[in-house]
């Protein structure tokens, strides 16, 4: 997508490769910044109202770009922050938008659907392809379509299009399923318009759901129980305007734990900054019980590792557990810990893509059903391997971390999807990453 490049040029394109060297400790400060779980989000909420909005601590990964480009389709102008500045990204929503969500920007990343809310509760009517993004299982949008029907709107999926439209959203009591981050989210942007009074039960306290909350009620939403398992959200109808806001975005508790995923494989001592410890005080706890050592020193995380860490029993849960994102950084991390641990996925199925790269790579790795058990090894070997998404990618970088020799990380782009130079910031931690 030329305008991607034009925007970001820094961003690894398809068919780069990362080479990592190691083995190589790590040591130094790194800065981790905003989430993209929650940029993406933020700007989808912007389609709610006309006017400037100033987005800081933005990430420069490419998933920007896209979610960037949707929002130019709809009418809005997008300014993504210059390459060497910390300024912010800014989207100008004009005062008409387009409710149309092309597939072609739509089908490459998931938080795509996110605009559907949106816009319906700004147009009363949205056409939005349905999302791409990492492929590990099926990702259905039953439980955002279902609870959207409970404030009045009615759905029907056409030719890869979701078609939506409602004469006028209406408060109503929802309880989800499971809960979904996406389907949370997408609620609540669509309940903050409704006419009366709306309570999501059972919805996702992911910290960059808090995020969103905050962003829409500064907006002049009103939604209560932000960061519980039940949302109120009292309508504000379009007699009352919300407002454009600035907001700073909530660090990415998931690149500041690849990098003390890292560090448990590399060794070393390293600050992590930008990141709140209460959002991975589960994760943290159990790096500490493996022989991590963790202390919160201000606003940042110190962690230190002065030899090979014990293994461990993890299992992913919606938030405060252990993110389902963390998991293939953590059978990463077990493979190089001492005895044999195992990592239990709860919510994708099929989120095992990376397993035989790290198996080349000498790890010793079983699949049972939803469970990966792994017996660490003392030290893993170099190969040639391949990104399958974004958090496997980086797996591999960190395996080679540990690995003896020239490990090669070809489809770099997905990594570059979600995080903000990833080898750049491993090599100011004293590795050996380079882009060829
Ligand atoms: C978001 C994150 C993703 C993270 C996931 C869980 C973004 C862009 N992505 O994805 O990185 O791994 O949360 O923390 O923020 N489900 C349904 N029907 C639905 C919606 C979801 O069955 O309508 C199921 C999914 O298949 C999955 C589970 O619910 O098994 C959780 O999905 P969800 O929390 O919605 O994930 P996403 O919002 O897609």
């Amino acid at each position: 997508m030329s305008l991607l490049v034009a925007d970001a040029p820094e961003l690894d394109l398809p068919g780069r490769s990362l080479v990592v060297r190691g083995p190589s400790p790590l040591d130094g400060t790194v800065e981790v910044s905003g989430a993209k779980n929650s940029v993406l989000k933020l700007m989808a909420a912007t389609l709610l109202a006309e006017g400037t909005y100033r987005i800081a601590n933005v990430p420069r990964i490419t998933d920007v770009g896209l979610m960037a480009e949707l929002l130019r389709a709809v009418g809005c102008k997008v300014e993504l922050p210059a390459a060497d500045s910390d300024g912010p990204l800014v989207v100008e929503v004009p005062a008409e938008i387009e409710p149309v969500a092309p597939q072609g920007v739509v089908d490459q990343f998931r938080a795509s659907i996110e605009v559907l809310g949106p816009m319906l509760a700004r147009c009363g009517e949205a056409v939005v392809a349905l999302p791409g993004g990492d492929d590990f299982g099926p990702r259905p949008i039953d439980m955002h379509l279902q609870g959207l029907a409970r404030l009045g709107v009615e759905a029907e999926t056409v030719d890869g299009y979701v078609h939506a439209r409602v004469q006028e959203l209406r408060g109503g009591a929802i309880r989800l399923d499971f809960p979904s981050v996406g389907a949370t989210e997408n609620l609540l942007m669509a309940a903050v318009r409704a006419k009366g009074t709306t309570v999501i039960d059972n919805a996702a306290r992911e910290p960059e759901v808090s995020d969103l909350c905050e962003f829409l009620n500064k907006m002049g939403a009103r939604i209560e129980g932000s960061g519980s398992s039940t949302l109120t959200i009292k309508g504000v109808d379009h007699t009352e305007a919300l407002r454009p806001v600035d907001h700073s975005v909530v660090g990415d508790r998931i690149v500041a734990a690849t990098y003390l995923a890292a560090l448990g494989i590399a060794t070393g001592e390293i600050v992590v900054t930008g990141v709140d410890l209460d959002h991975m005080a589960v994760l943290c706890g159990k790096l500490s019980d493996m022989g991590m050592e963790i202390s919160a020193e201000g606003e940042s995380i110190r962690a230190c590792v002065s030899g090979r860490l014990s293994s461990a029993k993890f299992s992913t849960l919606p938030y405060p557990g252990v993110a389902t994102d963390l998991k293939p950084l953590l059978v990463a991390l077990l493979s190089t810990a001492d005895g044999v641990g195992s990592v239990t996925e709860n919510l994708f199925a099929e989120r095992f893509r990376y397993v035989d790269d790290l198996r080349l790579m000498g790890a010793d790795i079983r699949i049972d059903s939803h469970h990966v058990v792994i017996e660490g090894r003392e030290r893993l070997s170099a190969a040639k391997v391949k990104a399958p998404d974004i958090r496997a990618g980086a797996a591999l970088v960190i395996a080679g971390l540990g690995a003896q020799g020239e490990t090669t990380v070809s489809d770099a782009h997905h990594i570059a999807r979600g995080y903000d130079d990833l080898a750049g910031k491993l090599n100011s931690l004293g590795a050996d990453v380079s882009r060829c």
